[in-house]
């Protein structure tokens, strides 16, 4: 990231993320007990979540980054790790909610980003909670990234692109930033050996 982004690690902008971001999720969604944050950065956004969670998960593909958050966080219910977010390596269903902020936008293409809510949406639960927030675009933006990524979210698209990846029950949210919140649909029941899924909408019928 350019140089721009000393701003992510102020004071100033931990409030932002409490304010405008952690509080509003908290609010608007159940994070449960097990969270995974992709993309921390300087933690402005952990530093908060970890109060709304019991066990918190930080992966951050930038190891020096990494390495600040790890002393940082060290001997808290904040484990940091470094790691990809398109190629998450955690169990399937390992977490009641994931949270991304500020970071789709450094991610080079839209495939990439696609490629990460997928892997959100593995990592999850079935009912959990994909909560993310993101900066607009805008021309400020954009010069703000000068020789850096910059690929925001198009907002008009994404409740269609998350419906495509499999999410359910998703709000989105354009104001100062773009916020949204998406679920994993809940476990299907009765469905186990079912040959025909489509006609199988209740208790499974014993063959005559
Ligand atoms: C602008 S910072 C945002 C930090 C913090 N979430 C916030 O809102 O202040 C974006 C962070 O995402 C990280 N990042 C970018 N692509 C990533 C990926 N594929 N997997 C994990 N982290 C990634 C970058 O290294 C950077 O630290």
């Amino acid at each position: 990231m350019n140089e721009n982004h000393a701003l992510c690690a102020t004071q100033e902008w931990s409030e932002h993320m409490r304010d405008e971001v952690v509080t509003y999720m908290s609010a608007h969604a159940d994070l449960g007990e097990s969270m995974l944050e992709i993309g921390p950065g300087a933690g402005a956004s952990t530093e908060w979540l970890r109060h709304e969670v019991k066990r918190l998960v930080a992966m951050e593909l930038d190891e020096s980054s990494a390495a600040k958050l790890g002393q940082r966080f060290r001997g808290t219910n904040v484990e940091i790790v470094v790691g990809d977010a398109t190629e998450l390596a955690c169990p399937d269903e390992s977490f009641d909610s994931v949270g991304c902020f500020t970071m789709l936008h450094h991610v080079p293409t839209s495939r990439l980003q696609n490629a990460i809510f997928a892997q959100v949406l593995r990592v999850l639960r079935p009912g959990g909670v994909l909560v993310a927030s993101d900066s607009l675009p805008s021309d400020g933006l954009h010069s703000f990234h000068v020789e850096d990524t910059y690929n925001p979210v198009d907002p008009g698209s994404l409740i269609a692109r998350l419906q495509a990846i499999g999410f359910d029950r998703i709000t989105v949210v354009v104001e100062d930033v773009l916020k949204f919140i998406a679920h994993k649909p809940m476990a299907e029941i009765g469905h186990e050996d079912c040959d025909e899924p489509s006609a199988c909408t209740g208790p499974r019928r014993r063959a005559p």
